[in-house]
């Protein structure tokens, strides 16, 4: 089989990205246009600003993916696109985009799920560093601003399944990073500046209680069978823990602290880590370096449980918090103690990009399954 050049397109949230990957395998380019600058003042992603963004930058991104890979739009043997999930408006300007450079250069259109794309920015690196064998079965945990899901990823023929065994059942973990990061004054996207201020923090300082399950799970506890089925599930839950954060900020009386914070980076277009040190005191820190304990140890813990439950022999930990350090070397030394190896996309690979998009497709390519020219955004597209 000669190499395959896929041409990949991201736009599902706030990065507007394209890449070219060789056969699944390997990064020729891959770029990502990042519009925090953009969403930095309302604290978070506003769709329509976000749509609007995609469509500047889709155009210039793409033609720089292109050229950095040494290829054009004639050369690549495929173009592919995130369907969803995402935000609707946003995954259509890459989907029209994506759609109409098939049609003009009659090339195949491959439609990826962007939650499959973050577990084959897994395979993809590991097929670069030359290790095609990875062991089954595998568990891959997304987990990003928007999911915190577990699947049980298989290789059927050339194409792939994926099982979920469990997901969030409120706010995903990036989302609680990035609450909990707004909440604090700490500006956003909240996971990074958390994942930096907290080595300046007291990680026992604050005890969160353990996350319940609510609502109708109230009665499904961790592991447990769902009704009606015979596997195990392991769901997880964050809103309560940022609202626990938000009950400790009200007890002692830090909302002045916290709108000075903010004040003070009103002008400042990048704070630096220094920056936000000196603007935070000991309890702040103390709190954030405990928050992003709590949430480490209740990631790792559900998911290596889930691990121990079906066995399995690989994990795959993927996703914007997949880029986090704490959560990082804690997967490393609990895995290690029980003989699981764990791996993680690279930091840049870890959050939002179109290579791994390009990777997801390349199997797509080799089935020839290809997408109708009616197909379109699915802002909610679950992963089979
Ligand atoms: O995968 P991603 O880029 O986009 C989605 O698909 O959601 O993930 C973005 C999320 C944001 O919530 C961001 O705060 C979080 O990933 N994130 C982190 C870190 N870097 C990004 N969370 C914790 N620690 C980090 N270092
Ligand atoms: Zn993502």
């Amino acid at each position: 089989m000669p190499d395959a050049y896929i041409l990949g397109i991201e736009s599902s949230c706030d990065e507007t990205a394209a890449a070219v990957v060789r056969s699944g395998e390997q990064v020729i380019s891959n770029v990502v246009a990042s519009q925090i600058a953009t969403h930095q003042p309302y604290g978070g992603v506003v769709p329509e600003l976000a749509s609007r963004e995609h469509l500047r930058a889709i155009v210039p991104v793409v033609r720089q993916a292109l050229t950095k890979a040494n290829q054009t739009y004639d050369s690549v043997d495929a173009i592919a696109v995130t369907q969803g999930p995402g935000l609707a408006g946003a995954l259509l300007v890459g989907i029209s985009y994506a759609k109409a450079l098939a049609f003009a250069l009659d090339k195949p259109l491959i439609a990826v799920n962007h939650l499959e794309g973050h577990i084959h920015a897994v395979l993809l690196e590991e097929r670069q560093k030359g290790n095609h064998e990875v062991p089954f079965p595998v568990l891959a945990l997304v987990v990003s601003g928007g999911h915190t899901h577990l699947y049980l990823a298989a290789q059927k023929g050339r194409g792939w399944t994926y099982e979920n065994i469990g997901h969030t059942r409120d706010d995903a973990a990036g989302e609680a990073f990035d609450k909990v990061a707004k909440l604090l004054g700490l500006g956003y996207p909240g996971g990074p500046i958390v994942d930096r201020l907290a080595s300046r923090g007291d990680p026992t300082a604050v005890k969160f209680p353990p996350a319940q399950i609510k609502h109708r799970d109230r009665r499904q506890h961790r592991g447990q069978k769902e009704v009606g089925s015979d596997r195990p599930r392991f769901d997880f839950s964050y809103s309560g823990i940022k609202t626990a954060v938000l009950r400790y900020v009200e007890i002692h009386d830090m909302h002045g602290s916290i709108e000075a914070r903010r004040q003070a980076f009103a002008n400042v277009s990048e704070p630096n880590l220094e920056d936000y040190v000196a603007n935070c005191d000991k309890r702040t820190l103390d709190l954030v370096a405990s928050f992003q304990r709590a949430m480490v140890e209740d990631l790792v813990d559900k998911t290596l449980a889930a691990a121990r439950a079906y066995d399995v022999a690989t994990l795959f930990v993927t996703g914007g918090v997949a880029a986090n350090s704490e959560l990082r070397s804690t997967f490393e030394r609990d895995g290690a103690q029980e003989g699981l190896p764990v791996y993680f996309p690279s930091r840049p690979l870890s959050t939002d990009n179109a290579a791994m998009i390009a990777a997801a497709a390349y199997p797509k390519f080799l089935a020839k399954d290809f997408a109708a020219t009616d197909f379109s955004a699915e802002a909610s597209l679950t992963l089979r």
